[in-house]
């Protein structure tokens, strides 16, 4: 591990007042951790720009009985079955499913099948969430 570094930061005492709730909330044992989770978190951000390899998790939320859904969210999985690592589906309810597209490839191109899978009609709820290994991508 690197050595330490201690810095000191002039916050407005109402918005520290919310940073320390919000945290407490979440679990954080102090500020110094939640600090260091959130400047990762910007850098991780950074790193999808500089389109290194990118892991993202495609979370969609529709109903299996709106017509042509399900054969169009599989074809748009088709298009894209070499930047697919792994999909799930589950049966929520008698109507509702809930499929996780695991994806990974330059961040970009795993925003546009996200896009496009989202954007279909009769999808009720959709997430993209992104995160990285940090290396490069030719
Ligand atoms: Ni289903």
């Amino acid at each position: 591990m690197s050595e330490l570094t201690r810095f000191g930061v002039s916050i407005d005492s109402e918005l520290v007042k919310k940073f320390d709730q919000l945290i407490t909330k979440i679990g954080y044992k102090n500020r110094s951790e939640a600090i260091r989770d959130l400047i990762r978190e910007r850098l991780v951000q950074e790193e999808w720009q500089e389109e290194k390899e990118t892991v993202g998790i495609i979370s969609l939320v529709y109903n299996h009985e709106v017509r042509e859904l399900t054969d169009t969210l599989t074809d748009i999985q088709h298009r894209y079955y070499n930047l697919i690592i792994s999909s799930t589906h589950i049966h929520l309810d008698k109507h509702n499913c809930l499929e996780v597209v695991v994806v990974r490839g330059k961040s970009g191109l795993l925003k546009k099948i996200a896009e496009q899978l989202i954007s279909t009609r009769g999808v009720k709820h959709g997430k993209l969430a992104m995160t990285t290994t940090g290396k490069e991508i030719k």
